[in-house]
């Protein structure tokens, strides 16, 4: 752990906004009252509150017990049979919401298409039968390379309808890291498409794809979706289009009865050493999770129009565009493209299109819509929305203003859910018809959750003070554990802070228990709401022939929220050189994907390390930031190293 881990209160924020009374009047939870009597039955009696929640499911065969838990593995609703697939899809067609919109799509381009659940579960069906035809069955690893188009949606339901435990790759993400994946997965299966559409150019993800499986054996079929129509290859054999396996699946396709924890998917997410984990989430628990957060912290009701703005390859895709919605019914709107593609007003465009109510994006995104102008906005009709979320980074309380007064106008409540890929559901977070807010908290703890702020020796800290955050009890949509690696499992989360979940956050707990999160005390750096490790970073730098060393920080960017600073000791000759500094960006972009492009480069003789050889990190990104005042170096090996890395500045 990093002497990050003492955080102080460096946010002094003050407004509090209580709820609109409005909204409270029609809310599913009113006021403070309600939820912490609601708040303390689901920690009193955990298997009482989630087993009435699990009871509003189907399931094939019911559960013997709701939890078992012997840390640190969780197993919830045990014994119990059932399929989400089912409970996103099949068990709305017996009910009103047969011929309700379940998915509203928009493509980049301006073409849209809409599903209803009948047609959405018709599509899944015939879905799920072509893979089947192809020889996937359940247990197999399905990786997901796709535009965030309907079909992708459609392939996750498919899996998860016959257990074949999905894994989705960002189509960001370049041929080496869908490899690494498909390695780690031993996947048989690459669902992908010719290209998808991003700022108006196409991204060729199936020669990527091709390029990847080139050197993973386990893959047998490739299923591919005709999307932009660019060239590509197809391996006979091996490829087959999308739209022909289509063509003669049935539409036919009983959900498979599987145990609460079969494995429902496999997510990659940065740590801070070695490669990428694969969290593995389950059935049953995940189900009721993303059901009750989606229904209580978004106050979805079956007359809203709900957007949330990520994307599928992220978990806020997988729990807040696919399966919490659908399993409350819901319309779910899902957009292919880019925030500023034609133009810097596409996102509002969307939320009058199609009347948005709740939507739910990031703070990065909200940054460069104030940066864009408040023009876009205001020149589309938002009246519409009632409710605004956001996730994945803390907001800052300007950006939070800024949305709640140009986007909401302020008559709309903001949820700042705190929540993690490891989380599966949003855990820290506002309901909005009753908890007061303050720009830049994510507040309270939803049901069932119990977070606390510790000290290194899990002592709880007092009001105001700062620490680790962790959570004390097992939550229904917690992670399992890392794919083919429980050993990494338990020493990531369960070995700094005795008898918890650490999270990797620092954070502070206000006079009122609200929880303030202070960022990463570890070396994964947030860049737009996505975690990247400085060690994976490195680790792609150092491949390139002519680097013999690197060290990447995270520093504060004005948009993105943090972004990479790098440090490269070449081989050669280190001097500034603006060629080279492209060539390593490519490099990196090929390696990772265009994310992990560092901003910054600094070449340099050496790196400032410890006497032991430990890279002084701090020193890094106190140089990076442009700070004249480093911090401590009386551990600092070599003094010239700083000096000649201050200087390079200059140059
Ligand atoms: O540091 C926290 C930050 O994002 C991390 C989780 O990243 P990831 O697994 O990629 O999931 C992102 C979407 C759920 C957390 O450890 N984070 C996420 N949401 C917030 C946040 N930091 C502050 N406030 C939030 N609302």
């Amino acid at each position: 752990m990093t002497d990050s881990a003492k955080f102080d209160t460096l946010l002094v924020e003050s407004r509090v906004f209580k709820p609109i009374k409005e909204f409270s009047k029609g809310a599913h939870i009113k006021s403070m009252a309600a939820y912490r009597k609601m708040y303390n039955e689901s920690v009193r009696a955990p298997a009482k509150f989630w087993g009435k929640v699990a009871n509003e499911f189907h399931w094939f065969k019911k559960w013997k017990k709701v939890l078992d838990w012997k840390e640190p593995h969780a197993k919830w609703f045990v014994g119990g049979t059932t399929n989400i697939s089912y409970n996103c899809l099949d068990r709305h067609l017996t009910t009103w919401r047969k011929n309700k919109a379940a998915l509203v799509w928009e493509g980049e381009p301006g073409d849209s298409r809409t599903l209803t659940y009948q047609e959405l579960h018709r599509e899944v069906c015939k879905f799920a039968n072509a893979m089947k035809n192809v020889g996937i069955k359940k247990g197999d690893r399905v990786i997901i390379y796709m535009p965030q188009t309907p079909e992708a949606a459609i392939a996750m339901l498919a899996c998860a309808r016959i257990g074949a435990p999905h894994s989705v790759v960002f189509a960001g993400f370049s041929a080496n890291s869908l490899k690494d994946r498909i390695l780690d997965t031993e996947a048989t299966a690459v669902l992908t498409a010719d290209g998808g559409f991003r700022r108006g150019n196409i991204v060729p993800l199936k020669a990527s794809a091709d390029e990847a499986i080139a050197e993973c054996p386990s893959v047998k079929s490739v299923i591919v979706l005709r999307r932009t129509n660019n060239e590509i290859t197809m391996k006979e054999g091996r490829d087959h289009w999308w739209h022909v396996l289509m063509q003669t699946a049935s539409a036919d396709c009983p959900a498979a009865k599987l145990g609460s924890e079969h494995p429902l998917y496999i997510l990659y997410t940065s740590g801070t050493t070695g490669k990428p984990k694969g969290i593995v989430h389950t059935t049953g628990g995940y189900m009721c999770g993303t059901y009750l957060t989606s229904k209580y912290v978004f106050d979805l009701k079956d007359e809203d129009t709900y957007w949330c703005t990520a994307d599928i390859g992220w978990v806020t895709g997988h729990s807040y565009i696919i399966y919490g919605p659908m399993l409350n019914g819901a319309t779910s709107v899902m957009y292919e493209g880019a925030p500023n593609h034609p133009g810097p007003g596409r996102f509002w465009e969307i939320v009058e299109k199609y009347k948005i109510n709740i939507f739910y994006t990031a703070p990065t995104a909200i940054r460069a819509f104030m940066k864009w102008g408040d023009e876009h906005p205001n020149s589309c009709d938002l009246s519409s929305l009632r409710l605004l979320g956001t996730v994945g980074e803390p907001i800052n309380p300007e950006a939070w203003m800024w949305y709640r007064n140009v986007i909401g106008k302020k008559k709309c409540p903001i949820v700042d859910t705190w929540w993690q890929t490891e989380t599966g559901t949003i855990m820290i977070t506002p309901l909005p018809g009753a908890t007061p807010t303050k720009p830049g908290t994510a507040t309270l703890p939803f049901f069932g959750v119990v977070p606390d702020v510790v000290t290194p020796d899990g002592e709880s800290v007092g009001p105001e003070g700062g620490g680790l955050l962790v959570v004390r009890k097992p939550w229904p949509a917690m992670l399992r554990t890392i794919w083919g690696d429980d050993k990494r499992y338990r020493k990531q989360y369960w070995s700094d802070i005795k008898g918890c979940y650490f999270t990797g956050d620092g954070a502070r707990k206000d006079k009122d228990g609200y929880v303030w999160i202070m960022g990463r005390v570890d070396d994964v750096i947030n860049i737009a709401g996505h975690r990247l490790g400085t060690m994976e970073v490195e680790s792609a730098l150092v491949a390139h022939p002519d680097v013999a060393e690197a060290a990447c920080v995270g520093i504060p960017h004005e948009i993105k929220g943090e972004c990479i600073a790098a440090f490269v000791t070449m081989k050669g000759e280190n001097r500034k050189n603006v060629a080279l500094e492209k060539e390593l960006g490519q490099w990196v972009v090929k390696e990772i994907g265009a994310i992990a492009r560092p901003d910054y480069m600094r070449f340099s003789a050496a790196l400032p390390k410890t006497r032991s050889g430990k890279i002084m990190r701090r020193l890094l990104r106190d140089i990076a930031s442009g700070s004249d005042q480093v911090g401590d170096t009386t551990t600092l090996e070599d003094v010239s190293v700083l000096q000649s890395l201050q200087q390079y500045q200059d140059e």
